[in-house]
């Protein structure tokens, strides 16, 4: 089967070549991992989705790191093509989604039936592979990490990007008073357009100064909650527009930088800060994590969520879906999709 594999840790931005050369390289000869237990089920992948935890794997910056040579890639979506002996959740040909730890840069992958979520009818599968990661980390924090109330005033940093646009959606659907901050025309004119109440263009606008402003045209305290994906200079403006008792949800870098938020202001502010990391769910509360995923699938089935797909890629040209997430041009999702097969092999354990 295909599948790009990282044999050394570097830049995923360099076309991937079969010279072994690059971190990435595309193998056309990969073997088609096999059932490795009597639960465990073969999906045949249609796609899969870049986070940026994908694009600090390969460059050996994320803090799980597989052992080289492996296969990236975390959440996806696909058809049902093998099952084992034991499994009755699904059959042959049933569609389905899931976030791997790695390996879904590739045609198929193996995984257990309660790692498999089926994706229900009125869902696009493609858009499927966009949602347990980002959803399901936005949707835990502000649910049940912050219990998000109608009216509180959520900011939400990074907003157009994968996690932050999820996170917009939801504080909407809470009932949140939402302010997004994103750089550029095209990611505001989106974000206005999903009917966030007030978008800052970080491209030009002074945060602070913006964010005040509106405040003060609806007589409002402050920020309530904010919803942190970016870090760095970002995060130290936004502390400034916290309320008294506001609550921080931490959920990464990308600006690179880790952000200080100092305790002695957390004190007399009575700050809540969420560290907050979706991968730890299974492990540590797994009834939340399904739950979770599924009344996603259920929201995107109702329409009440929508999954913006900025660009799509096949997977020799993994490296530009990787240039999208480092040049900050993703609009909600990059994906990797594959073909569909000519016909679906069927078999059992
Ligand atoms: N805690 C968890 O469980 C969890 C889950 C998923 C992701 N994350 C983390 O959340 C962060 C965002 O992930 P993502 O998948 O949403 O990434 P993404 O799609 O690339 O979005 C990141 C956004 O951050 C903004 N940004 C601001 N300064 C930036 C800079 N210097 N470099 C790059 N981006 C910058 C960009 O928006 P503008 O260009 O509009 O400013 C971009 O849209 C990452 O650190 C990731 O590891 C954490």
């Amino acid at each position: 089967m295909e599948a790009l594999v990282c044999r050394k840790l570097g830049d995923p931005t360099t076309p991937p070549d079969s010279s072994q050369t690059t971190a990435l390289s595309l193998s056309t000869s990969q073997s088609i991992p096999t059932l490795t237990s009597p639960t465990s089920v073969r999906v045949r992948i249609k796609s899969t989705s870049l986070n940026y935890l994908n694009y600090l794997q390969v460059l050996g910056n994320y803090q799980e790191k597989p052992a080289l040579p492996f296969v990236p890639g975390s959440d996806y979506s696909g058809v049902v093509e093998s099952v084992g002996t034991d499994v009755t959740k699904f059959k042959v040909g049933d569609r389905v989604c899931s976030a791997a730890t790695s390996g879904s840069f590739a045609q198929f992958i193996v995984a257990d039936e309660k790692e498999l979520y089926g994706v229900p009818e009125g869902c696009d599968l493609v858009a499927a592979a966009a949602l347990p990661i980002a959803y399901g980390t936005s949707h835990v924090a502000l649910i049940h990490r912050a219990n998000i109330k109608p009216g509180q005033v959520l900011l939400v940093l990074g907003a157009a990007g994968g996690v932050g646009f999820p996170a917009v959606q939801i504080g909407k659907i809470c009932g949140a008073i939402v302010i997004a901050v994103a750089r550029g025309s095209e990611k505001v004119e989106l974000l206005k357009s999903m009917g966030v109440d007030h978008v800052v263009d970080s491209s030009k606008d002074n945060v602070i100064e913006s964010v005040k402003a509106f405040l003060k045209t609806r007589n409002l305290k402050g920020v309530d909650v904010l919803y942190d994906p970016v870090g760095g200079k970002l995060t130290k403006e936004s502390l400034k527009l916290l309320t008294w008792s506001a609550q921080i949800l931490v959920i990464g870098f990308a600006s690179g930088v880790v952000p200080v938020i100092p305790a002695n202001i957390a004190l007399v502010k009575n700050w809540t800060i969420h560290g907050m990391y979706w991968g730890s769910y299974p492990a540590n509360d797994q009834g939340l994590y399904a739950d979770t995923i599924k009344q996603l699938l259920s929201w995107l089935a109702r329409g009440l969520i929508t999954i913006n797909i900025s660009r799509s890629y096949k997977l020799q040209e993994a490296h530009l879906a990787f240039l999208d997430i480092r040049d900050r041009k993703v609009i909600g999702k990059v994906m990797i999709t594959f073909d569909d097969p000519k016909s679906i092999t069927c078999s059992r354990l």
